[in-house]
């Protein structure tokens, strides 16, 4: 497969340089880089200034502090590196009036054969390019940063490390943070006194369809020694039983999401849970020989 291609519009090319200690120049970008996987191309946008002082910018027509980057260095800057490959690519621009970043959208920029990131600093760019060069816009979140570079570069990261064979098996994104879980329909539907409605499955009067798929937080991990400052790792994860582990992980990612980030499981979903969870229990319970569903989840016991 060819290399996802890159190129970043910016007035600060250093901050992509492909090798240590640039940001993009360790771990898993660089060694994707190395691989073939993917390729980036930073371009001045001053090299397409006709000035003198090769000045991207100017002071905002109404008055007011800052400076606006001008149109027509970005302009031509667009079109003479778009044409450097006959691939069309994605115009993207990092501001903070974008888009908010989701996991999902990264998925989907994952599956393309090239982006052109177009990082502004200064005030913003003049609203007229915008419009002109109609690029998704994207922000990272609700605060403001010196400049776009850094949002592509976070940008990039997120992409690269989805590409196909970015990530060892070591490593894996299968359970990422904001990665899809795919939740079982619960095998026994409770019925709940106050509705008189079953709990969690098909015939509740819930849009949830089950199986479903759900962006939720990543579980805990642990690793060497089995105990430290006397804290044991959790039994279930030394069983070597892989459906009770998956089990247990599965109900520690939807543990971890409630408390976290209810604002992330839709209501009917909850609605389902609670039969899930208890069924998720008595699968690792069994490898834990308690069948019962008063399992210590956080496994502390010492
Ligand atoms: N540029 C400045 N702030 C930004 C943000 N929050 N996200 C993306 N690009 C930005």
């Amino acid at each position: 497969m060819a290399a996802l291609r890159f190129d970043i519009l910016t007035t600060f090319p250093g901050m992509f340089a492909s090798d240590a200690p640039a940001a993009l120049g360790f771990s898993i970008p660089s060694r994707a880089r190395a691989a073939g996987l993917v390729e980036w191309h930073a371009h001045d946008v001053r090299a397409f200034t006709t000035d003198r002082h090769a000045k991207t910018d100017d002071r905002p027509f109404g008055g007011g502090p800052g400076m606006v980057m001008t149109c027509r260095p970005l302009w031509d800057a667009i079109q003479a590196v778009e044409a450097q490959d006959a691939r069309r690519p994605l115009r993207v621009l990092l501001t903070p009036q974008g888009e908010r970043l989701t996991q999902r959208r990264v998925e989907a920029l994952a599956g393309l054969p090239r982006i052109l990131l177009i990082a502004g600093h200064y005030e913003g760019i003049d609203d007229r390019l915008v419009k002109a060069v109609e690029p998704l816009e994207l922000s990272l979140g609700d605060y403001v940063l010196s400049g776009g570079e850094l949002a592509a570069l976070v940008l990039m990261d997120a992409i690269i490390r989805l590409l196909p064979g970015a990530v060892g098996h070591e490593e894996s994104t299968g359970q990422d943070s904001y990665s899809l879980a795919r939740l079982p329909k619960p095998k026994r539907i409770r019925r709940t006194r106050a509705t008189g409605r079953g709990q969690g499955g098909g015939d509740s009067g819930t849009i949830v369809e089950w199986p479903c798929e759900v962006p939720l937080l990543d579980c805990p991990h642990f690793t060497k020694p089995r105990v430290w400052d006397g804290r044991a790792v959790p039994e279930i994860l030394l069983s070597g039983d892989h459906e009770a582990v998956d089990a247990w992980r599965l109900e520690q990612r939807i543990l971890a999401t409630e408390a976290r980030r209810p604002d992330m499981i839709p209501d009917d979903l909850r609605r389902g849970l609670p039969a899930l969870l208890e069924q998720l229990r008595s699968v690792y319970g069994r490898a834990l020989n308690t069948e019962g569903t008063d399992i210590d989840p956080a496994g502390d016991r010492a």
